[in-house]
């Protein structure tokens, strides 16, 4: 009898772990307690890709008892931006050990907190001249003394993190109103943890996510603790600089964000429910910082790795570039709409090494509706933009670096709406026009004065990329020959 009683009730629990809901979009088996925990750690989003090939480009899949569905090619991955029932956040356990078990910040949080948050900072940052001309002369300084550190030397030199400390300065510069000099061990550090931390941590969920509590048996092997590091690092930093502006905040005449959103909470002070404090303030800050610092500086070392290793495509910007620029100044924001093989370039380094080939992962709010599925109310949705970018019916030649695709007979730049390698809709990245300036200043700057060649002495097996949380660059040295 006994023995009855535990195969039924054995046999249920089975059930419900291996059950898809209703109108589920196709997928993997689902195995008990573990869902499918088969997905390739490496570069991930060329598996999901070719899942797409068996099971239609909605894919239904389960990691641990979460539901989730992968959105491959263009019509799927448009119908999903572009419903807002999809612009929930998962939660996430990481973020709750870094927000002292809350969710709080603009990439991770849904809802009114996200909106007024994300509504605030936009419109803040705005002002200050986010990805605007006023900015432009912050951006020229960076590239100056990138210049003037890379300039004369005869070794390859590795551009990954002397990037990351441009694209740190010139975020900072509006956050946290100062400029780190190019050597601060403090801010080379804090480069070099968030790369590990952001290599370390998958989009897609990590072992973590499905055994919370394998981060206190295993923190090494699950990379908890890498990833927990970088992020408690960046939250660290933060933290210091809010204090340093509390006690010197003029709320009359703010110098920057961190002082705009302190007065904020000053003016909101007698209302119990805002949604400003302090605690808010660093964790929106680290949001911005971690989502904004490493990103950048990956798209131009991808942009320069390819330069160098097609060196007819860089001769061809250095044409441009002398011919609507000259030598005598720094090519400008006044000098983009002319540049257009250059655009053509960056557009094509987006097209197959985009620094987010998976969106952050979506959350259905509510029950809803995909290509014709059911989507259930918490079901994890990632939208993967390497696959519209890689489409092979669409592209033709997906594989091979060809700016020409993205210029039209006469010449001109052939702007194509598949390309959204900062996502669409209501979350689309908060931080596109200041990546794009910064992206185009940087590269253009370095291409003005420099003839780039791969150092062979650094092996790097492919253009892959090294996958993560975002797709970071191999690790390569260059030679650096000036010009003129
Ligand atoms: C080349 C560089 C960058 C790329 C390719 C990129 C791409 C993306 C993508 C694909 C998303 C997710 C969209 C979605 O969930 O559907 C995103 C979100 C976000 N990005 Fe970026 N990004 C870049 C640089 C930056 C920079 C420089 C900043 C800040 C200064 C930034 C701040 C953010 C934030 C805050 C979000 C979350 C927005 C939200 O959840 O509402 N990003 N980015
Ligand atoms: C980034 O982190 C990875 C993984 O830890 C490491 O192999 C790589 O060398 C790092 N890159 C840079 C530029 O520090
Ligand atoms: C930990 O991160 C490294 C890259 O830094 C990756 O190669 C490895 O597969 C990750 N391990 C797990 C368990 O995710
Ligand atoms: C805030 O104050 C209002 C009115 O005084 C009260 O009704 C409400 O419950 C308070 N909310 C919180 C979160 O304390």
């Amino acid at each position: 009898m006994l023995l009855v009683v535990a195969l039924v009730l054995l046999a249920t629990i089975l059930y419900y772990n291996v059950r898809k809901p209703a109108g589920f979009p196709p997928g993997p088996p689902r195995y008990p307690f573990i869902g499918y925990p088969f997905l390739e750690k490496h570069l991930v989003h060329k598996h999901m890709q070719r899942l797409s090939d068996t099971y239609g480009p909605v894919v239904g899949i389960y990691f641990g008892p979460q539901p989730n569905v992968i959105v491959n090619g263009w019509e799927a991955a448009k119908e999903a931006l572009a419903n807002n029932d999809l612009n929930g956040r998962p939660d996430n356990p990481f973020i709750r050990y870094r927000d002292g078990g809350l969710i709080k910040g603009v990439v991770f949080t849904e809802g009114e907190l996200w909106k007024e948050q994300r509504r605030f900072s936009l419109h803040n940052f705005r002002n200050l001249g986010f990805g605007k001309r006023s900015h432009e002369a912050v951006m020229h300084d960076e590239v100056q003394e990138l210049i003037k550190e890379i300039e004369g030397t005869d070794e390859g030199v590795e551009l990954q993190v002397k990037l990351g400390v441009s694209a740190t300065n010139i975020l900072w510069a509006l956050m946290g109103g100062t400029r780190f000099h190019r050597s601060d061990q403090k801010l080379i550090d804090l480069v070099e943890s968030l790369n590990k931390s952001v290599r370390a941590g998958e989009v897609s969920g990590s072992i973590v996510d499905i055994i919370p509590p394998i981060r206190h048996f295993l923190p090494k092997d699950s990379n908890f603790s890498i990833v927990m590091d970088g992020m408690y690092k960046v939250t660290a930093f933060i933290q210091e600089a809010v204090l340093e502006h509390k006690a010197t905040l003029d709320t009359s005449s703010p110098r920057d964000f961190i002082d705009i959103f302190l007065t904020e909470m000053q003016k909101q002070k007698s209302n119990n429910e805002t949604t400003f404090n302090e605690q808010q303030l660093v964790a929106l800050c680290s949001d911005i910082f971690s989502a904004g610092s490493e990103t950048g500086s990956s798209s131009v070392s991808f942009a320069i790795l390819f330069c160098a290793l097609y060196p007819e495509v860089m001769n061809k910007i250095h044409e441009e570039l002398d011919s609507v620029v000259g030598r005598d100044r720094l090519p400008s924001l006044d000098d983009r709409p002319k540049l257009v093989y250059t655009e053509a370039v960056l557009t094509e380094m987006f097209r197959l090494r985009g620094a987010a080939p998976l969106t952050v992962p979506h959350c259905a709010v509510r029950d809803t509706k995909l290509q014709g599925y059911n989507i259930p109310a918490r079901t994890m949705v990632i939208v993967n933009l390497y696959s519209i970018q890689m489409d092979k019916k669409y592209w033709g030649d997906p594989e091979n670096f060809r700016p020409e695709r993205f210029l039209n007979p006469d010449g001109s730049l052939r702007k194509d709406e598949r390309m959204i390698p900062f996502g669409k809709g209501r979350r689309v990245c908060l931080g596109e026009s200041l990546a794009r300036m910064s992206l185009f200043l940087l590269f253009t700057g370095l291409m003005q004065k420099f003839f780039f060649t791969i150092d062979p002495s650094v092996h790097f097996p492919d253009t892959e990329g090294r996958g993560g949380v975002t797709l970071g660059p191999p690790r390569f040295k260059v030679f650096a020959k000036s010009r003129f």
